[in-house]
């Protein structure tokens, strides 16, 4: 029998059992086995900083240890689960820019989740680099195919492997007191002493009580306990008559969900044959994606896409180049790619005229570092449809000369070929814009345009266009408002062959909803900057908007003050029905939240139909008064906060542990901007208990978004932000839910969640 130690901590009111199996991960792979004697590769951060590294892979096949192989004794690691993919070959900026040097088959990519940025290598030879790019690949897609238990047995690995610190495969008391500390609990040494005992069995002890039974106690929760009691007749299991009432009573689930659910969820085969549900089977569904708050449905393509694109709430961007501030910021190619990864389907590009003849992109007047203009063009080539096969608007704003305008159209032709749109479909000057669905895999120009559609033909229009009050340019910066006014005022040329390539949207200024109303054509759009639009709406506007952009595309960019690129709530836009809402993508907070909130239905692929009531050009919609529409059916939305789930640690300081409180914020129509939250609970961000009932009113249930918030409650300054996870009303699942929770730039938090009883009910 194979030695197993295993390790059991008892916390109150619950306790957790943490075994831990010391056998390494499986080894049969030559990849693998390869990664874990270790290699010597080239770290490249610049074209002078490019040095020697010893990297290899840990035993427990997860963590990537590597350190400078001439210093002492410092290292560094990161797991393998912190990686979102590996590319290979000359797939980064800067190893592009060093191809000369190194070879394209020894170079690979290590691109990590969220805002976390990339990590470029280079290996010796050809092998070695295909060996650790394929053994890469191998390993992530393992960690994110992972399976609810291979995720918890993960979990407890993960927690062995920090709190283990001399690596003997073991814990001592010392190590299990940091570890209690590390999982966000709070004891003092006597509890601590008497509650921990370290058992050492063999495998075949295990064997006789079934993993399963031995992964129960770690799961184990009163509240989920109590709820199984409720409809369970013997306390034991819930016969499948017993689930399916549950499903229907507590969890709104449609009819017949019961047997499907204990064949995903029952990890015992004997409860399965017999068609029952044990209580390790009930926390495995409440746990899963079934068990989400998030309808699992809308993670789907569900939405009619043949409709109008100006029918559609797009997913956009603002000053897309911008990895950092806009003063001083990096501009970079990987900033396209994580925008369009994110579901972003409008991007912008900065272009002003380069060296050699090339238009290079970057935040003009600014310290911003500059890229070239046929290197984003075949970046957005390769990503544009890899997260979604809906259309993918490029936003020109356009500063260049006549020549370099033209550079760009033959770049833009050469580069994309097929995938820009170039030519009416069918042939025809449209009554309405073409749906999502007609412009499948294809590229729109958005930008200046001689004529319109109809006169193509038999143009007598002339060569010049104002850049007054142009509906484009978004300078709005403080040195912009200063300028000469002459300066803003001069005449700048189109280049013939960049016009003729703009289509369906054509950037016009705008003067009025009335002559909109009179002789706007679908194909044309303004653009407003945030400031814009809240005057337009105001005073009872909000309806004219609303019809306005039942037809017409509507762009919204942040105000030109905001040069430290943070954002503006989008949902304030979105209920006046603009469609393109441009927010900075790479400045992480609650806007972006609300943005990964709304795209997050509809398979996320970046186009969100509007409700019904704001697609008829009769629309009586105006968000300032919702209940003056036929129609108007107010909800209250009621959430019982239960309990929350292995929350992270926010202060790393020794002995600090969350005093967590849950928040629940509503944003919405004007009238629907509300939030409450719980009290907080002291030192325990482990399994704090809340049982609170948070209740609202939604007036606009089709426009409101519900955002999640635990935060550390702190009595002498601002609390800090533990984790949210922000979704449309719609997708709310009514019943017992766990929210899972999401790190502030948008990466799951492994294992968190807030534990709630949703119910949603007519307003009487
Ligand atoms: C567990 O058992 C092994 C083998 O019997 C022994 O070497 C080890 O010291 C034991 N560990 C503890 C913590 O008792
Ligand atoms: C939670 O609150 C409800 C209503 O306030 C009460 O009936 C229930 O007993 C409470 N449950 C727990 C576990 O405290
Ligand atoms: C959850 O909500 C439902 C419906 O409001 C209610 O019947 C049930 O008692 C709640 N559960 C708990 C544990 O309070």
């Amino acid at each position: 029998c194979e030695q197993v130690t295993i390790i059991i901590i008892i916390i109150n009111p619950g306790f957790v059992l943490v075994h831990f199996d010391i056998s390494p991960a499986s080894t049969d792979d030559p990849d693998i086995k390869q990664m874990m004697a270790g290699s010597t590769l080239r770290k490249v951060k610049s074209h002078s900083w490019k040095k020697h590294r010893h990297f290899r892979l840990l035993e427990d096949g997860l963590t990537i240890w590597y350190k400078s192989r001439w210093a002492g004794r410092g290292h560094s690691t990161f797991s393998v689960s912190d990686l979102e993919t590996v590319r290979d070959g000359h797939q980064s900026e800067l190893l592009l820019s060093l191809s000369e040097e190194f070879p394209s088959d020894q170079c690979f990519t290590l691109v990590f989740h969220g805002r976390r940025g990339t990590l470029d290598l280079v290996a010796d030879t050809p092998e070695e680099a295909k060996c650790w790019v394929d053994g890469l690949r191998k390993l992530i897609h393992k960690s994110q195919t992972m399976d609810c238990k291979e995720r918890l047995d993960q979990w407890v690995r993960d927690w062995f492997t920090k709190a283990d610190k001399n690596k003997d495969g073991q814990m001592t008391f010392k190590e299990a007191k940091t570890l209690l500390k590390m999982m966000n609990v709070e004891m003092n040494e006597e509890n601590a002493l008497h509650l921990f005992t370290v058992c050492n069995l063999s495998l075949c002890v295990l064997e006789q009580h079934t993993s399963a039974s031995l992964m129960s106690p770690l799961l184990s929760r009163d509240e989920v306990w109590k709820v199984f009691q409720d409809f369970s007749a013997d306390g034991e299991r819930l016969l499948v008559d017993e689930l399916e009432n549950f499903l229907q009573i507590e969890q709104g689930e449609r009819e017949g969900r019961a047997q499907e659910l204990i064949e995903l969820y029952e990890p015992s085969e004997a409860a399965r044959q017999q068609m029952c549900m044990s209580l390790e089977g009930f926390q495995l569904y409440l746990c899963s994606p079934h068990g989400s708050i998030f309808n699992p449905d809308h993670e789907q393509l569900h939405q009619d896409m043949k409709l109008p694109l100006s029918h559609y709430f797009i997913s956009s961007s603002h000053n897309t180049y911008l990895t950092g501030d806009q003063l001083r910021g990096q501009s970079s190619t990987e900033a396209y790619i994580q925008a369009l990864k994110r579901g972003c389907r409008c991007v912008e590009l900065d272009c002003w005229d380069g060296p050699d003849g090339e238009p290079i992109v970057y935040h003009g007047h600014t310290l911003t570092s500059k890229i070239l203009f046929r290197d984003v063009i075949s970046t957005l080539k390769e990503y544009a449809f890899k997260t979604s096969v809906f259309p993918v608007i490029l936003s020109l704003e356009n500063h260049c000369g006549l020549e370099q305008q033209t550079v760009m159209a033959q770049h833009l032709k050469k580069i994309l070929g097929e995938i820009l749109q170039t030519s009416l479909i069918n042939g025809q000057v449209p009554e309405q814009l073409p749906s999502p669905q007609d412009l499948r895999g294809k590229m729109l120009l958005k930008g200046k345009k001689l004529g319109g559609l109809e006169q193509r033909s038999d143009e007598t229009i002339t060569d010049e266009v104002s850049d007054d009050e142009d509906g484009e340019m978004e300078r709005e910066s403080v040195e912009d408002l200063t300028k000469d006014t002459a300066d803003s005022n001069k005449q700048s040329k189109l280049s013939r062959e960049l016009s003729d390539l703009v289509l369906y949207c054509k950037s016009v200024p705008f003067h009025g909803f009335e002559p909109a109303r009179a002789s706007g054509k679908c194909y044309e759009m303004s653009s407003f900057s945030e400031s814009k639009v809240k005057k337009l709406t105001k005073d009872g506007k909000g309806s004219e908007m609303v019809q306005y952009n039942v037809k017409q595309l509507t762009r919204v960019y942040p105000s030109g003050m905001r040069t430290d690129s943070s954002n503006y709530n989008p949902q304030e836009m979105w209920a006046n029905g603009c469609q393109l809402v441009a927010l900075n993508f790479q400045t992480a907070g609650l806007e972006m939240d609300l943005n990964d909130g709304l795209f997050r239905q509809n398979g996320g692929c970046g186009f969100v139909l509007k409700p019904e009531f704001m697609r008829k050009t009769d629309s009586e919609f105006s968000p300032e008064r919702p209940e003056s529409r036929p129609g108007y059916r107010p909800l209250r939305l009621s959430i019982q906060v239960l309990s929350g789930q292995q929350f992270p640690k926010v202060n790393q300081k020794e002995g600090s542990i969350v005093d967590p409180l849950v928040r629940v914020e509503l944003y919405g129509v004007p009238k629907d901007q509300s939030r409450d939250e719980t009290s907080y609970i002291n030192n325990n961000g482990f399994n704090p208990a809340w049982n609170e009932t948070l209740n609202f009113v939604v007036h606009v249930p089709d426009l409101a978004l519900v955002r999640f918030v635990v935060e550390d409650y702190d009595k002498a300054s601002r609390n800090d932000f533990i984790g949210q996870f922000t979704l449309p009303f719609t997708s709310l699942q009514p019943g017992y839910r766990h929210v899972h929770l999401l790190s502030k730039d948008g990466t799951p938090i492994p294992h968190a969640s807030v534990f709630v009883n949703v119910s949603i009910s007519e307003l009487t």
